[in-house]
């Protein structure tokens, strides 16, 4: 009786670890793959970080399944280098046969992978890079990180009001930093503003400090900087060592330069730095707090806007195929996204379903110590921003 029991047992228990990994191959079908590209190395490798850690964050808090499918991130490290991007997506479309595409941590990137998308006929959501013509560069794709128009208008119109009669720019010297010049100059212009320096700086590995002494020399009221997530903590280095907080040149651009990911490590030089910009970790809204108390305890660190573009870029795909019924074809998830909106960390967001940009609150923050920790705190806020930059065609 006990032998025939237990041969009985193992027969049933060899059915069910058949059974189980039958099931664990998980059909194909009922797999939904996301390739993830973003930079983990080299010198954008906080904002894949950043990235990479919110998405997991997010599946952890709402589960790993999705209208039956299982969801399934392939992360991939292009070093911010559009060859990289380009090979990278090449092979998750072909060979790995991804639902999406999704990340992008720099323009360049954004770029490389467009025709891709389009020939793939599948969503590129883009969590990171900040032109504004991006979204003209493929019918797929779908931004939820922000566009520097977007950001820089505003604070132009700021700096107007706010008795800023001259300013010295310095931008890193590519399509996110001459988008945000040229919407900032028109601004502040057109206000009467007067442009005494312009300064573009080389994208990988920049020294600012021969830059910084001509600024110094041009005595403007406030310099206009826009430097790429991560390197705002060594221009603000080198903005202090240069003593141009001491000569009352006040900082001012989008929020970039004053990432939360890094802020509380830049010095009490940043105090007082005025941007305009769509996410602060000290955004006084129970989601938000929520949200940064959650990857704080994750990751031991402050999770700043690119963290906050990856978890509204994973969550729009969760919607996209919730709301197709589990349907997966980029045409099916395209038209899902259009239009969607919703709550996010950073306030209301949605998609535009004509231009399929992201529409946000921006909001002008200062550079305040709160609780004896560096914030950017927000005090004027304007609703729905849509990017300036298409607007205008
Ligand atoms: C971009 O390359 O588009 C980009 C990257 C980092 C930023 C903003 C824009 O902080």
């Amino acid at each position: 009786m006990f032998v025939r029991n237990k041969t009985l047992t193992l027969a049933a228990s060899a059915a069910l670890a058949a059974a189980a990994l039958a099931s664990g191959a998980a059909r194909a079908e009922d797999v939904f793959k996301i390739g993830l590209i973003v930079p983990m190395t080299g010198g954008q490798a906080s904002t894949g970080k950043q990235i990479d850690n919110a998405i997991k964050l997010y599946m952890q808090q709402n589960g790993d399944t999705v209208a039956g499918k299982k969801i399934q991130v392939i992360l991939k490290d292009d070093a911010a280098l559009p060859d990289n991007t380009k090979r990278l997506a090449q092979e998750l479309i072909v060979n790995d046969k991804v639902n999406v595409i999704a990340g992008f941590g720099v323009t360049p990137a954004a770029f490389a992978a467009a025709p891709l998308a389009t020939q793939g006929k599948i969503p590129e959501v883009v969590m990171a890079a900040g032109t504004s013509i991006i979204t003209e560069k493929s019918p797929y794709i779908v931004r939820t990180s922000f566009t520097l128009p977007q950001s820089s208008t505003i604070i132009g119109d700021w700096a107007v009001k706010n008795g800023i009669k001259k300013v010295a720019t310095l931008t890193s010297d590519y399509a996110p930093g001459n988008d945000a010049l040229a919407s900032f100059k028109e601004r502040f212009t057109a206000g009467g503003g007067e442009i005494v320096e312009e300064v573009k700086v080389p994208l990988q590995n920049p020294d600012f400090a021969p830059f910084l002494q001509r600024m110094k020399d041009s005595k403007p009221d406030a310099m206009f900087v826009f430097v790429p997530a991560g390197q705002g903590g060594n221009f603000m280095k080198q903005y202090a060592e240069r003593g141009l907080d001491k000569s009352g040149i006040k900082v001012i651009g989008p929020g970039d330069v004053t990432d939360d990911d890094l802020l509380n490590d830049m010095g009490d030089a940043v105090l007082g730095a005025v941007t305009a910009h769509m996410y602060s970790a000290a955004h006084p809204s129970a989601k938000n707090k929520e949200f940064v108390a959650a990857y704080k305890k994750a990751f031991n660190s402050r999770p700043g806007f690119m963290a906050v573009g990856g978890y509204d870029g994973i969550h729009l795909i969760y919607e996209a195929l919730k709301k197709s019924g589990g349907k997966t074809d980029g045409d099916s998830l395209l038209a899902a996204m259009k239009g969607m909106a919703w709550e996010s960390p950073r306030g209301p967001i949605s998609i535009d379903p004509e231009t399929r940009d992201i529409v946000q609150n921006i909001y002008i923050r200062k550079v305040e110590k709160v609780d004896g920790e560096l914030y950017n705190v927000e005090f004027q806020t304007f609703e729905a921003v849509k990017d300036p930059g298409k607007a205008k065609k």
